[in-house]
């Protein structure tokens, strides 16, 4: 299986070669990879910015632990998932879903409002941590896409999500940053691209019952 090859191959780099940049037909690869996660009803309740703009990577770097990923990466992912969640988000599904699966929207109406009533029910502040936890599931398959390109990746919570959205105009977009990842190929000079996984033994991860 190529696949666990690629992942112990992969690992989070902490030095990035600036002087390699992801081509234009890997970077769609790896968008679609995040494009065709999985999310929670499929509504995909966020946006991910892709920055290259190295002035932009400059000013985000204070901001995120002053990590030297960020300016020294290729392109710089920034998962950010919806604020607040509107019955307009659930409608805009429903009528992509009607038209690629040529279904009557009438036939989708009790899905639709089911979809409504239950996340209705959350708070504001569970909305928003339901709509972070999606883009995890967006960064694992941008990793893993990676991975399997051969490019590396950090994923990174080290920043601060309010500072973020300021200098991206997040709020004003009804967006939030959750996690980011920086992209890019290793430094011949990161050292810990060579160290060896530190993984708890499949025994204590695993219990079938
Ligand atoms: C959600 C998340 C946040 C992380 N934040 C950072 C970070 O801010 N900076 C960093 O250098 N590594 C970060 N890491 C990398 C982890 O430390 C790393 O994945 C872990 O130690 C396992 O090592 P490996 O990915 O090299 O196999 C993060 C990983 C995850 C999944």
């Amino acid at each position: 299986m190529n696949l666990l090859e690629n992942l112990k191959w992969r690992y989070a780099t902490k030095k990035f070669d600036s002087s390699k940049k992801v081509k234009e037909s890997d970077l769609n690869k790896l968008k679609e990879a995040i494009q065709l996660s999985a999310s929670s009803y499929g509504l995909q309740l966020y946006k991910v910015l892709i920055i290259e703009d190295e002035e932009l990577k400059k000013k985000l770097k204070p901001a995120s632990w002053d990590q030297p990923q960020i300016t020294d990466c290729s392109h710089l992912f920034v998962f950010c998932n919806y604020a607040k969640v509107v019955d307009k988000n659930i409608d805009d599904y429903i009528s992509l879903k009607s038209k690629i699966q040529d279904i009557e929207i009438e036939n989708l109406e009790g899905y639709s409002s089911f979809m409504k009533n239950t996340i209705n029910t959350f708070s504001e502040d569970m909305q928003q941590v339901w709509t972070a936890k999606q883009t995890y599931i967006a960064m694992g398959n941008l990793l893993t896409a990676c991975a399997e390109l051969k490019i590396d990746a950090c994923p990174m919570e080290g920043f601060d999500a309010e500072k973020y959205n300021e200098i991206l105009d997040l709020n004003a977009k009804g967006l939030s940053a959750a996690v980011i990842t920086t992209v890019g190929y290793r430094s011949s000079e990161d050292a810990t691209a060579n160290a060896p996984k530190v993984r708890k033994p499949i025994d204590d991860l695993f219990e079938t019952i």
